[in-house]
């Protein structure tokens, strides 16, 4: 019998990109389409949950169609339909939501809800098509830091967490004291580019190595409080240095805990997911670290590290050939908060 192909629709709007994309056997990208909201959002200085679910309105039928469109297929020839159900803003998480809910139900294909975290550590099986589980992955997003084992395509078991803030969150908070634009991490690396590590604001990632959880509250504390200070007393302050030094840190901590969970697990595989995986000084210093030790790093392209339904049709794939994560198209609920 000749296997046939598996044509997964995902769809992702869980903040402020409207996408949908189809994907063949999780691995192989027919079509990605995203309408990022980032030009509106940078006016506030973030984004907007009400202006972001009004925009994915707007946006998502068009959206749909194109991906259709550029994979040359029509919704008949698709296996099953995988949306975001959570984490995420919930008014934007609706959308996407209720337009797959629709869509299941008119066409009558299986409906796969997929987790947003689970659809970031899926973008590396597109962009590493040797890449199977196990191997450990951390998560660095604006919601999440942990390190986890991916034990198979749809199990994994938590090592460590954040006990606070996520480091996402972090490097978007000093971006938005420094007075540099949203989206914020991005930013943050490029004044680091231009600066020198000059401050040390904590000891996170020298401290506590020997254990898995992670902190990003106090250094985003120590440098908002350094800024303060330093304009009270009337000092310029250097941006560039400021967020070379936070920036350091930052990565500092992940690299550390990941290099002693290789060690500790025995691991030859250290997998990034998130959207601060696109950082290159934690690419560049995870490679470092984990070559010395013989260890191989893997990360997704720009294009995937970043919100995209490419990843959720892919962890849909996978959850789909497993009889996992069906839902109702006439219940199921996007829920802002989901446990990794
Ligand atoms: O993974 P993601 O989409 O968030 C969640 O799903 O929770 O990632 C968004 C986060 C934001 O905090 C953003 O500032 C950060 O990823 N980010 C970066 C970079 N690109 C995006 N942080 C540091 N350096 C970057 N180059
Ligand atoms: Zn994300």
């Amino acid at each position: 019998m000749v296997k046939k192909d598996v044509l997964i629709l995902g769809i992702e709007s869980s903040c402020d990109e409207t996408s949908v994309a189809v994907v063949k056997n999780g691995r192989e990208v027919l079509s990605m389409v995203t309408n990022t909201q980032i030009d509106i959002h940078k006016l506030y200085g973030g984004v907007v949950p009400e202006i972001a679910s009004r925009n994915h309105v707007m946006n998502i039928d068009t959206v749909y169609t194109e991906a259709l469109i550029q994979a040359g297929v029509t919704i008949e020839d698709i296996d099953a339909i995988a949306v975001t159900y959570g984490a995420g803003l919930l008014g934007a998480l609706i959308v996407g939501v209720n337009f797959a809910k629709a869509l299941a139900y008119r066409t009558g294909k299986p409906l796969i809800a997929v987790n947003h975290i689970e659809g970031h550590i899926a973008a590396n099986y597109i962009a590493h098509s040797e890449l199977k589980p196990p191997f450990a992955c951390l998560i660095v997003s604006g919601g999440h830091t942990a390190l986890v084992e991916m034990e198979s395509y749809t199990t994994k078991r938590l090592i460590g967490t954040t006990t606070d803030d996520a480091i996402g969150e972090a490097f978007d908070k000093v971006a938005r004291e420094c007075g540099l634009e949203y989206p914020g991490g991005p930013n943050v690396q490029k004044q680091a580019e231009n600066g020198e590590v000059k401050y040390r604001f904590t000891n996170m990632d020298k401290e506590k190595i020997k254990d898995f959880n992670f902190s990003y509250s106090g250094l985003k504390t120590a440098v908002i409080n350094f800024i303060h200070n330093e304009k009270q007393r009337g000092n310029e302050i250097s941006v560039p240095d400021i967020c070379a030094s936070f920036q350091a840190e930052a990565v500092g901590q992940v690299v550390s805990k990941s290099i002693y969970a290789l060690k500790q697990f025995d691991y030859d595989k250290i997998v990034l997911a998130g959207g601060v995986s696109a950082n290159t000084y934690l690419r560049a210093e995870m490679d470092k670290k984990a070559s010395e030790i013989g260890a191989t790093v893997f990360y997704p392209p720009l294009k995937l590290c970043t919100d995209n339904a490419a990843m959720i049709a892919s962890a849909g794939y996978y959850n789909y050939i497993e009889g996992k994560g069906l839902a109702d198209p006439k219940t199921l609920v996007p829920t802002s908060n989901i446990q990794l």
